[in-house]
């Protein structure tokens, strides 16, 4: 795995933690050259400054002006991570619109108006990684708009891939993942979680950043890979 994003130019967006941090680490690790693209510029310097190499960058994925304004900064970059995520996790009875449209921005909207600006200035053997997750294919009240917005991105996918080409566009659908975003639980209310999340995999375990960050580095590399979503998550969705 080593050096495989040798002289490579990778923005990961989202990258000053969780599951984007793992990657832009990974990625560095790999030989790329890494920017870390968040909307709170301090925390992205921050997340940057761990990473031998790594840069920072202003993107709100919700703001077309801070995407079109990277993209002209940064002039080339070899692949785009967009791990941006917004939830609205209640039932469809309680659905509020500025919510819904906040999810869609996030998942759907952004990396449409991403893929505008950052697809001119690409290299032709590069590519665009996005985040769907397990909830599009596991039905589940309360979280129809999680479900509908990571379905979306599967289909975000394959529609760029085609339109974009050679630029590769793949997706990553993460199950239940011990990345951090959980943590604000409380110990006690993560365990329950990851407890019901291991017994409805098929590996008997959540997933770690780890088996992301491997996905993610096969995927940037994987140049015969296109318009694929590539599902991480131990099976859940078969059981
Ligand atoms: N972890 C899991 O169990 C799991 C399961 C299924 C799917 N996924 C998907 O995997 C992806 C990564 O998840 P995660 O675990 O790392 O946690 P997450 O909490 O979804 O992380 C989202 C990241 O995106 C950033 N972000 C949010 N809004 C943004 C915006 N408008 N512009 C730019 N950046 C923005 C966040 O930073 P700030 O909020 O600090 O700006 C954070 O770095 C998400 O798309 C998530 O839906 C995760």
């Amino acid at each position: 795995m080593k050096e495989q994003l040798s002289k490579q130019r990778v923005l990961v967006i989202g990258g000053s933690k969780y599951l984007g941090l793992a990657v832009a680490r990974r990625a560095g690790e790999a030989g790329a050259e890494v920017v870390i693209g968040a909307r709170n510029l301090e925390q992205a310097s921050q997340a940057a400054a761990q990473l031998p190499g790594a840069s920072a960058i202003h993107i709100d994925i919700t703001d077309e002006s801070t995407i079109a304004a990277a993209a002209a900064k940064l002039g080339h970059v070899d692949h785009v991570v967009i791990t941006a995520s917004a939830h609205h996790n209640v039932l469809v009875k309680d659905l509020e619109h500025d919510k819904i449209v906040a999810a869609f921005e996030a998942k759907v909207i952004g990396p449409l108006l991403l893929a505008k600006h950052f697809a001119p200035i690409l290299s032709p053997t590069g590519s665009i990684l996005l985040f769907s997750g397990v909830a599009a294919w596991k039905p589940a009240p309360g979280y129809t708009v999680m479900g509908v917005t990571n379905g979306a991105v599967a289909f975000l996918a394959s529609q760029l891939a085609k339109e974009l080409a050679p630029i590769r566009v793949n997706a990553i659908s993460p199950g239940i993942t011990d990345s951090g975003t959980w943590d604000p639980l409380g110990e006690q209310d993560k365990k329950g979680l990851f407890a019901g999340a291991a017994a409805s995999s098929l590996v008997g375990r959540v997933g770690t950043a780890d088996d992301i960050a491997d996905a993610a580095i096969w995927l940037l590399s994987a140049g015969n890979v296109s318009g694929e979503t590539i599902h991480i998550e131990g099976g859940a969705r078969h059981v």
